[in-house]
């Protein structure tokens, strides 16, 4: 089935390089598909290191135009952008459905919540203060001032095509950045579509390029970016593994870096919580996107004395989840993104299951019965968890939650750290003492007490040990794309 818009040219199937619409040097494409029936739909550039380095051209030569306008007018551009996305928001969605797979109306909300970010952005740029120094010496004046790193290249992923890129894109060109942007694999749809509002908005040519690559010409393409001096910074929101590969191949050239990695999240109930407050965070944030996300809860964790009545509510909301293609209005969790995220799903269900789990709902995968396509996964719920299942030490990423049982505050948290990630932790209790102690004890970037929903433009997203580090959102969001520079004036005696 073709994808349908209103504005059909918002479907691009060209890098963005230079303010053009250009094939790869080579020609070579690669298809995309519908994750729901693996059906390839369209295709795009396979870029490689030659499209890489055009794409670097253009932004290096573009960079001191961008810089040198007033942090008014990238402002107004990114407030004109922020328009565009939002009066467009229908036929992105649909994009975002069909190339990522989310419900529709899960889309619309990830189309607004990547906006907010543009529209923060544009807001922080003319708050960018520096700092007037105590001179400590006569006749000098001393400051400190904000300058953009300069060229910066977004590495993005598919879970959140649109919300991922524009949170990176939008405090870059705030701060005066240009950028080269590499969409994940699966959505690069998105991307140009986002690449061709910024267009539309009055971007000037070479401040935002964009080239899609197949996973195999991925590596080539992200590897020129690592050792061109020109990149000076280097922001990726992906797995722990290709984070660490980043850190070590970009040392070369010392670039800034802001990764945002795997999580492993904790959510505890404590026996003084209130078990519907619980089960409504919890469903907000398990089943976000099926599950894929890196702040989905991982690991739940239930107070023994309240255990089995956690489980009763909890199971009757998941197994009343409606799970159906991205297209139809009513379904609440799609397809998963592709083969190998339903393959890891079901592996970890099974070695739970080996390891003593019990299925409370769900534990396997759909087909047929309207469903349009053989990644579909049923949302689960498994009893009687352990620290010896592999859903315990590794993110499962789909519809999968596994409850475990704790006793007392020393044994869960020693628990919910043991892991080396730290991106987000959910806790709930009505305790005020335990609710400090708590927060004060999770090791983790991003912590939700009493709320499942957390994500925000005005919040700092990051995370802590091996989640990476850098912050998305929020007023620190834009330190991550300057650094300051110190200016000392003499002879003013
Ligand atoms: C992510 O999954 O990486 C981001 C989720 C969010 O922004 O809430």
């Amino acid at each position: 089935m073709p994808l349908t818009l209103k504005r059909p040219e918002l479907s691009r199937t060209h890098n963005f390089i230079a303010g053009e619409w250009r094939d790869a040097v080579d020609g070579a494409r690669y298809p995309v598909s519908d994750p729901a029936s693996g059906v390839e739909f369209t295709s795009v550039p396979d870029s490689s290191e030659a499209d890489a380095r055009a794409a670097t051209d253009a932004a290096h030569a573009a960079f001191d135009g961008w810089r040198e306008r007033t942090a008014r007018e990238r402002a107004q551009f990114l407030k004109r952008w922020h328009a565009a996305i939002v009066a467009n928001t229908e036929d992105l969605a649909r994009i975002i459905s069909r190339e990522q797979g989310k419900p529709l109306a899960e889309a619309r909300g990830e189309v607004a919540y990547g906006a907010s970010y543009v529209e923060w952005f544009a807001e922080e740029a003319v708050r960018s203060y520096g700092d007037m120094l105590p001179a400590l010496m006569p006749g000098k004046r001393m400051m400190a001032v904000k300058e953009p790193v300069g060229v910066v290249a977004a590495i993005t992923p598919w879970n959140f095509p649109l919300a991922m890129i524009a949170r990176k894109i939008a405090p870059a060109l705030a701060a005066g950045c240009t950028v080269v942007a590499k969409p994940a694999e699966d959505t690069p749809l998105t991307a140009l579509a986002l690449a061709r509002l910024a267009e539309e908005a009055g971007l000037p040519a070479g401040v935002l390029n964009v080239v899609s690559a197949s996973r195999e010409h991925t590596p080539a393409t992200v590897s020129n970016w690592l050792a061109d001096s020109r990149v000076r910074k280097i922001t990726f929101t992906g797995s722990t593994p290709v984070g660490k590969h980043l850190a070590r191949e970009s040392a070369g050239t010392l670039k800034k870096l802001s990764l945002e990695l795997g999580g492993n999240a904790p959510f505890i109930i404590f026996d003084d919580a209130d078990l519907d407050a619980a089960v409504d965070g919890l469903m907000a944030s398990k089943f976000r996107n099926g599950g894929q996300t890196c702040v989905c809860p991982n690991r739940i964790y239930v107070q023994n004395s309240v255990y089995d009545a956690f489980a009763r509510k909890l199971v009757e909301r998941v197994s009343a989840l409606r799970v159906g293609p991205a297209t139809r209005d009513d379904s609440q969790i799609g397809p998963m993104i592709n083969a190998r995220a339903v393959d890891k799903i079901e592996r970890h269900v099974q070695d739970a299951l080996a390891h003593g789990a019990v299925v409370l709902t769900g534990g396997r995968r759909l087909q047929g019965d309207g469903l349009d396509g053989p990644y579909y996964y049923a949302p689960t719920v498994l009893g009687d968890a352990n620290r010896d299942m592999a859903l315990f030490h590794e993110e499962t990423f789909g519809p999968v939650a596994p409850l475990f049982r704790f006793e007392s505050d020393a044994d869960v948290l020693r628990e919910a750290n043991d892991t080396p990630f730290g991106l987000a932790a959910y806790f709930y209790s009505n305790d005020v003492r335990r609710i400090w102690r708590v927060a004060g004890r999770l090791e983790s970037g991003v912590i939700g007490i009493n709320e499942g929903a957390v994500a925000s433009e005005a919040a700092p997203f990051g995370g802590v040990k091996e989640s990476g580090y850098g912050r998305e959102g929020s007023r620190y969001g834009l330190d991550d794309y300057q650094h300051i520079k110190y200016l000392c004036q003499g002879g003013l005696v």
